[in-house]
């Protein structure tokens, strides 16, 4: 089959994370901060919504196994050998860094699964639909993958501003340097699946897709607003259309490919804008909360 090449080198790209990724021990980070109070003032939140994030890859790991009942063999060894140890990691670490800073710890949601997954994966016994349900698997691991990526990126150059250097060294840029493995799984497993789904299958998939869109870590308005934060901090919030089409461009090429000229599926642009919104009104809230002065 013409699709051989490309399977083999997945599973050659997976044997080469596990190689050249190992997961990052807790010792060989430096917490020193030079400025913690400015530095908590600043990236504390960011610190925590990626945190709980990060940590909560064990529900995703229930969710995968939930979602796809009967996965192929390369994606068990993925999550489980590779990425789940891999993030398990860069949850602790950031966790522990805002915890050094005087924050609490984050609050991860590592077990409750949706009732709306539970049918997904109960649909998934039949071989079509759980071929659907695996390419919004990869979906949503490209776009997860892809932000990773962009906001690492954006923190360590806040970071590297600050001269925040044992952060920047033994935190961020390690943590970074694993997040482009992750995208390129999710980016090769999606493209080898969507030219084996028929129409009704991408149809589905287009579908689902447009009903459950989220920002990462984004599961309801009061997170909207955390990742609206986020963005603001890392400076994407009065871009938020130029970062969705940055992190949907494959999702956009191969999804949408028959809406010529499209630059990014409106599902997700508004999902962003969405996520700032909620976290202005809250800004606003919370002026109004707090006496003349406070804020
Ligand atoms: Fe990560
Ligand atoms: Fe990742």
């Amino acid at each position: 089959m013409s699709t051989r090449p490309s399977a083999q080198r997945l599973v050659e790209h997976v044997d080469r994370l596990a190689v050249d990724h190992p997961p990052i021990a807790l010792d060989s980070v430096d917490f020193t901060v030079r400025n913690p109070v400015e530095f908590e003032a600043r990236f504390g939140h960011v610190l925590d919504y990626m945190a709980r994030v990060e940590l909560e890859v064990d529900r995703n790991v229930l969710e995968i196994a939930t979602m796809l009942p009967d996965p192929p063999e390369i994606d068990v060894h993925f999550y489980r050998d590779v990425w789940q140890p891999q993030e398990i990691q860069h949850g602790l670490i950031l966790d522990r860094l805002q915890v050094e800073l005087g924050r609490p710890p984050a609050e991860p949601d590592r077990d409750s699964m949706g009732a709306k997954l539970k049918v997904l994966g109960a649909l998934g016994r039949l071989g079509p639909l759980q071929d659907v349900a695996r390419m919004l698997y990869y979906v949503t691991g490209m776009v997860t993958e892809r932000s990773a990526v962009l906001a690492y990126n954006l923190l360590q150059d806040g970071v590297v501003e600050m001269r925040e250097s044992a952060i920047a060294d033994t935190v961020i840029g390690p943590i970074k340097r694993q997040e482009p493995g992750h995208y390129a799984f999710y980016q090769l497993s999606a493209r080898l699946l969507w030219v084996e789904l028929a129409p009704w299958q991408r149809w589905l998939v287009r579908k689902l897709r447009s009903l459950s869109f989220a920002p990462v870590g984004a599961n309801n308005d009061e997170q909207k607003a955390d990742f609206g934060e986020v963005m603001h901090t890392l400076g994407i919030a009065e871009e938020s259309d130029d970062f969705a089409a940055q992190i949907a461009r494959v999702e956009t090429e191969l999804l949408w490919a028959q809406h010529a000229g499209l630059v990014v599926p409106a599902y997700i642009t508004a999902a962003f804008r969405e996520a700032v919104e909620l976290a202005d009104a809250r800004r606003r809230l919370s002026l109004v909360d707090s006496p003349p002065g406070a804020a």
